[in-house]
């Protein structure tokens, strides 16, 4: 048995709850748009094709923003090949996924499934192969009410209002070679300052995303951003940040703790981000989106699905990169979702890749189910009980050993007060495999009424750390009530099991 005390004191806020915290992703990619969110002809699909089934859990999960329509996707996408009549469409390679794309969805149809799941959509233009001219258009035909050529396309193609698109990316990924259209950080840096006056100067109104690193083992991480802002500072208002993680072999004790490395890259973007602004005396902050963020298997995983393997032939939504998610990748999900809470003051939007599918916490079979897996369950419980202000957290914690990090705290946490519910809620992971825990929650400058809810996710009876939740055992993995939680003297106390995920709601009033 392991010990923890956190404290926490209600004049020891981070800031509001940015709820962009909570986004997803929905890039045209394997099985994520066609027969995931879409798939007319399914039993459940509607008369615009969306499956309301898939549409049912995403409500459930509760993403407030979703990014589209990609990913590397969208550096080979010309947007206008996705409006204007279905039948005029044209079908196209894409390059990014070796796949062939139809265009059945576009820009007109996420608009409209966005509305329908309650979600702000994030629109992201090419930068890859495209430039000024076409982001600029799109603006125009997306959020300019009309009397404009762009803009009386949008009409005449059925939507007579605005979209109104306020979250826009300036392309995906460029830092990579892989990237149709990689370039250089000067290179994307001007491109980047020069695409974003353009479509400000379309709307005024919008928030443009530069892009960051594709990863912080990128060899020009750091350099890129540095450079990047040194050109766009002033025209953009967030840098990205991408970042997935998995188990190496078998060293799940390095995995549970990759939060370490989430935190402390954020916190390396931060810096560089503020010597930009000093450096250049500029006044108002950038800030971050953490718009790729999941575990994948990107290793050692030699399955059908892998894009090495599907680029043998051009197929329409072949399986992409289906990743079946266990306890401990849950774990690891609720963790990552704390190092974003931690951190609010600066990353104000993130996206976990991808919504149903391919990396995602949703899985949909063609004609068939569609079920949750078990990284669903933090993401859902954080979406819908982080409201109000991030409180600071004080862990005292004992350690877990691992090879990438040395020792770590055992327990992570985050946590968040909602004055106007009278809320505490409190997300917390045990890291260790074979300990329980004894945690401990003081709560200063509160006065904790009642427990409102605890659960947990942890690993079932008769399972083990790999339990997943597959079609034939759909809900093998769900949350349970955690009995071992009380109020003893004001404060909570609670055991977490080993290798757990919890989340308790406390009713509280100010002390
Ligand atoms: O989310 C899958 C892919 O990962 C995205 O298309 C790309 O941006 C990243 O490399």
């Amino acid at each position: 048995m392991t010990t923890a005390r956190i404290t926490i004191d209600r004049d020891f806020t981070i800031g509001q709850v940015p709820r962009r915290l909570f986004g997803s992703f929905v890039e045209h990619m394997g099985r994520c748009v066609y027969t995931g969110i879409y798939e007319p002809g399914h039993p459940a699909a509607d008369a615009r094709g969306f499956r309301t089934d898939v549409l049912e859990l995403v409500k459930e999960m509760g993403p407030t923003v979703v990014r589209y329509p990609g990913g590397n996707f969208v550096s080979g996408y010309n947007w206008e090949d996705g409006v204007g009549p279905v039948e005029d469409r044209p079908v196209r390679i894409d390059g990014a996924w070796h796949s062939i794309e139809t265009n059945a969805f576009g820009l007109h149809e996420f608009v409209e499934w966005s509305k329908e799941a309650g979600t702000e959509v994030m629109e992201a233009v090419n930068l890859g192969t495209r430039g000024v001219d076409e982001a600029r258009a799109l603006v125009e035909y997306a959020n300019h009410p009309g009397g404009t050529a762009w803009s009386d396309l949008r009409r005449r193609n059925g939507a007579e209002d605005p979209f109104d698109i306020k979250l826009w990316c300036l392309g995906n990924e460029l830092d990579g070679p892989w990237q149709i259209g990689h370039k250089t950080a000067a290179e994307y840096g001007r491109l980047a300052q020069e695409t974003a006056k353009a479509m400000k100067f379309v709307d005024p109104s919008i928030e443009l995303v530069a892009v960051g690193s594709s990863g912080r083992s990128m060899p020009t991480f750091g350099s890129w951003e540095h450079e990047v802002l040194s050109h766009a500072y002033d025209e953009v208002d967030y840098v990205s940040m991408h970042a997935y993680y998995q188990e190496h072999d078998g060293d799940a004790a390095s995995f549970l703790a990759e939060a370490v490395d989430m935190d402390s890259f954020i916190e390396g973007v931060v810096s560089t981000i503020d010597a930009v602004k000093a450096a250049g005396k500029h006044t108002k902050d950038v800030n971050i989106s953490f718009d790729e963020w999941n575990v994948w298997y990107q290793e050692g995983l030699e399955t059908e699905d892998q894009p090495h393997q599907v680029s043998k032939g051009w197929r329409k939504q072949p399986r992409l990169i289906e990743d079946t998610y266990n306890v401990t990748d849950a774990v690891v999900v609720g963790t990552m979702l704390n190092s974003l809470l931690r951190h609010g003051d600066r990353v104000k939007i993130a996206n976990q890749a991808q919504l149903v599918n391919v990396i995602a916490p949703i899985r949909s079979e063609e004609n068939g189910p569609a079920w949750r897996q078990a990284s669903f369950w933090p993401f859902a419980r954080m979406s819908a009980l982080a409201n109000g202000e991030i409180l600071r957290l004080a862990v005292k914690s004992d350690q877990v050993e691992t090879k990438k990090f040395g020792g770590v705290d055992v327990i992570d946490a985050s946590a968040t007060w909602d004055e106007e519910k009278g809320r505490v809620a409190l997300f917390v992971a045990n890291r260790s495999l074979e300990d329980a825990s004894d945690v401990t929650l003081d709560l200063r400058g509160f006065q904790a009424q009642r427990i409102r809810s605890a659960e947990v996710l942890t690993v079932p009876e008769g399972g083990d750390r790999f339990t997943a939740n597959v079609e034939d055992a759909q809900d093998a993995v769900a949350l349970q009530p955690l009995g071992d939680a009380a109020l003893v003297d004001g404060q909570l106390k609670l055991t977490l099991p080993a290798l757990a995920w919890a989340v308790v709601e406390l009713e509280v009033a100010k002390a």
